[in-house]
Formats: C-alpha cells, structure tokens, sequence
C-alpha cells in the first residue's frame, strides 16, 4: 500500500487554480525532491500532505486512508512539518523542544534531545537560552529537532535551507541525510537548489502551475540537458 495515494487533486482559492489535476503516487521509504518556479504550487502541495491545506476536489489516501477522514492531530504526529521561516514561540528553547512531548503526555527524551544537539553541532546550553537570542541557522535547527521530537514517519520539508549559508546548509542535509539512512523515514523536500537536488533525494518532481511536469529519478533527472541548459532553466526562477 502507497503512503500517499493522491488522485486527481486540485486546491482552489479564490477561484484560482493553484493546484490542478495533480496525480502522484509516495512509497514509504522515499526520498523526494519537489521542485519548480515559484508559484508553481510546491508550499501548498506539501502543507497538503499533512493537513495544514485542504484540497477542493480529487482524493488524497494516507496509509489506505482518506487524509480527510484522520484526526489531523494525529496525522502531524506521524507527519512532521518544518518551514522555510523558521517559526519559535514563547521563550525558551527547551520549552519548543518539550512542547510536543507535553502534549501527548510523553516522557522528553534527554539523551535524545542532546544527540540531535551534538549532531547539528549545537551546544547543550542553547536550550536554556531565549528564543530571540538564536541566529537564523540555530533556529532552523532548532525547529528540525523540534519537529523530530515524536519520531515522525514521514517528514515533510519546505525550503528549510534556504535563509542559512552553506556551513549551516551542509550540517542541515547532512544531518537529514543521516536520519533518513537510519530511520527508515520517508521525505518529500521542497527545494529551488539545483546543488542540493542532486545531494538528496533519489526521485524528483517538477511541478509547473500546479501540475507535474516532469517526475524522474534524480540520477538520470538532468542527463538529457547539458549544465547550461539546466543552469539556464533553473536561473530563470528568479
Ligand atoms: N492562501 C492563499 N491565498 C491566495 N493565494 C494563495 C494562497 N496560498 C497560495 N496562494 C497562491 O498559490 C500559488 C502557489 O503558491 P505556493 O506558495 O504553493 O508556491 P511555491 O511553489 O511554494 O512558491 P515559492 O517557490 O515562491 O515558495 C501562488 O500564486 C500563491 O500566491
Ligand atoms: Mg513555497
């Protein structure tokens, strides 16, 4: 059985189509590049995924089950979710990390929490300080370990690198990497680098005006153009 199932799905707002007619099919164990111009649909597809957008028509199967049918509290335990604007609330840094844990009543996991810390190569005394104090790259990493607190079976993505600089850029990939190597995790990344394409995952889709355009494995991806072309194609997003 799929993890997603997705027929013929569209998502209207405001009488705009920003998804139209999109079919796709994510195995478990996958690893996913979404890519395309921007507008194109990938933020919205995504949020999708784990219920933070609701499609207007088609049908969208999570596990053999209609997404719409699932306690999205549940869904988003199961599915985590990271964005592009790292996004911190109250105070400290322990009280993001704890959060969902609190939630669902879960013992906090200390030697969990410190390993991820040590891998994203952050110290241990960042979950005392305060929110406001972090730089950009401590925050997106900070959001990552938070999302991966209840262990999620499929972690969804959305530009995550895009605001750090390579230093932060390499620990971040290499970190998912890393997790989805020994977890045996499925994710679906939203990505505008060419770069970071090729480092991840193993599939890749193009989506275009909320359609897929083009859905390849990554190896063999960008074989059939030369690198101008592809710098060219991906140049002109911007
Ligand atoms: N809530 C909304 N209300 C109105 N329009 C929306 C809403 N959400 C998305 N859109 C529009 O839908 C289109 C697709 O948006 P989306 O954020 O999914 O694109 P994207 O591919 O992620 O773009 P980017 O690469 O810039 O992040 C855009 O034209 C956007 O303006
Ligand atoms: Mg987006």
């Amino acid at each position: 059985m799929p993890l997603y199932d997705i027929k013929n799905i569209s998502v209207r707002i405001n009488s705009t189509n920003i998804i139209r007619g999109l079919s796709l099919i994510i195995e478990k164990g996958e690893f996913v590049n979404i890519i395309g111009p921007s507008g194109s649909g990938k933020s919205t597809f995504l949020r999708l995924l784990n219920r933070l957008s609701s499609i207007s028509s088609g049908e969208i199967n999570y596990c053999g089950e209609n997404i719409n049918e699932i306690n999205p509290v549940l869904l988003r335990k199961e599915v985590g979710f990271v964005f592009q604007k790292p996004y911190l609330f109250g105070e400290t840094v322990k009280e993001n990390i704890e959060y969902s844990s609190n939630i669902h009543n879960l013992a906090v996991d200390k030697d969990y929490i410190f390993n991820m810390l040590e891998q994203l190569n952050l110290e241990r005394s960042i979950l005392e300080k305060n929110c406001k104090d972090l730089s950009g790259g401590e925050q997106q990493r900070i959001c990552l370990i938070r999302t991966l607190m209840l262990k999620p079976r499929v972690l969804l993505l959305d530009e995550i690198t895009s605001s750090l600089d390579p230093v932060n850029t390499k620990i971040v990939e290499e970190f998912i990497t890393k997790i989805y190597n020994d977890w045996g995790i499925t994710i679906v990344l939203v990505t505008h680098d060419l770069q970071q394409t090729k480092r991840m995952g193993k599939r890749t889709i193009f989506l275009e005006k909320g359609k897929v355009l083009k859905d390849a494995e990554t190896n063999s991806y960008f074989k059939e153009q030369s690198q101008d072309q592809i710098n060219d194609f991906f140049n002109e997003w911007w």
